[in-house]
């Protein structure tokens, strides 16, 4: 029987993708910019099938035991499998078959792209367990299938670039390696529970907002902003920008038809302490996915304060140290 283990990272969006043309090719209005992570990651085991049996898939709990995966997670991995046959040229009745075992370092569905680790983390997996070799450019389209457009990014460590403007299909692309810029992602976790609004659902409702082509409008020169940040290494230039952007998502969430509320009070409070960090003269800057969680960008020098400062904060849970990572790799061992 043959079978591949990988592990695939999270990603947090500089310049964020939100609003699809196609949901269910993950098909973007815009281009978008993302910091590949180390330590929030997916990992999965896939076996190919030897015997009659259908797909299957299992999922552990963040520390717990595998189990069958819930519905609709199930169904979304099992429409990601559909496509990774369909896409590897492998339709047919007498198509491999998978089973799947996954499983988070990080709370999942709560706005820190855990489909973004966990497709990418599926899409290598499958490949691999068939015993194909794909380019970056050939997994980005892979991870791609899954319907979520972050997990395009996610192939890739380091600051990667879903281009999408030229060409929409386009695959991710990467700016600079990880150790280029050894930035640090405190995330501040505030509600570990699943987000009410899925974000597939939020790219479907973006236009209905009547700030979504001011947003659109603004994409291109923050895109240029943002690579040449990267290339610098400024985070004084960066960080108004991310945060500007991610604010803008929000601000399009919840001007949309039915609005979609994601912050929590908490949400607020962080951002709050963010600014006051920075009238103290510490280069910190928030952003958020589609959840209430924050994520704290800054320095290496400066993570022992952002973070002590951020775990003072009543609301906050727990706060996930991450930082720029190098992508998914093959893993030892197995889940199944
Ligand atoms: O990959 P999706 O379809 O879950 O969308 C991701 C959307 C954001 O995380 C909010 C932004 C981004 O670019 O990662």
């Amino acid at each position: 029987m043959s079978r591949a283990t990988v592990s695939a990272p999270s990603n947090i969006a500089f310049v964020k993708y939100w609003g699809a043309r196609d949901r269910q090719r993950a098909l973007p209005y815009h281009p978008s910019i993302s910091m590949t992570l180390e330590t929030c990651r997916s990992l999965t085991t896939v076996e190919v099938r030897d015997d009659a049996g259908g797909d299957e898939v299992w999922l552990a709990a963040e520390g717990g035991e595998l189990a069958p995966a819930p519905a609709e997670f199930a169904r979304r991995v099992l429409g990601h499998l559909d496509a990774l046959r369909q896409e590897l040229g492998l339709a047919g009745a007498d198509a491999p078959r998978f089973r799947v075992a996954t499983r988070n370092s990080f709370p999942a569905a709560a706005g820190l792209a855990s489909s973004a680790s966990g497709f990418a983390a599926l899409a290598c997996a499958v490949a691999r367990a068939l015993g194909r070799s794909p380019d970056p450019a050939e997994l980005s389209l892979l991870a791609r299938a899954s319907g979520s457009g972050s997990a395009a990014r996610s192939v890739l460590g380091g600051f990667v670039e879903w281009p999408a403007d030229g060409d929409p299909a386009a695959p991710a692309t990467q700016l600079a390696p990880a150790a280029h810029w050894p930035l640090v992602d405190l995330i501040a976790i505030l509600d570990p529970g699943p987000k009410a609004v899925s974000s597939l659902e939020g790219h479907r409702r973006a236009p209905t907002s009547p700030h979504f082509a001011a947003r659109l409008a603004a994409v291109p020169e923050r895109l240029g902003e943002v690579r040449q940040a990267i290339r610098d290494r400024d985070l004084a230039a960066l960080g108004p920008i991310l945060e500007r952007d991610a604010i803008e998502l929000h601000a399009v969430a919840m001007t949309s038809e039915p609005p979609i509320f994601y912050w929590l009070p908490a949400t607020l409070q962080v951002l709050a302490a963010v600014r006051e960090l920075r009238r103290e003269g510490i280069a910190a800057f928030s952003t958020m996915d589609a959840g209430a969680n924050v994520h704290v960008i800054c320095e290496r020098g400066d993570e022992a304060t952002v973070a002590d400062r951020l775990a003072a904060l009543s609301p906050v849970r727990r706060i996930l140290h991450d930082r720029a990572g190098d992508g998914p790799r093959l893993e030892e061992g197995s889940l199944l």
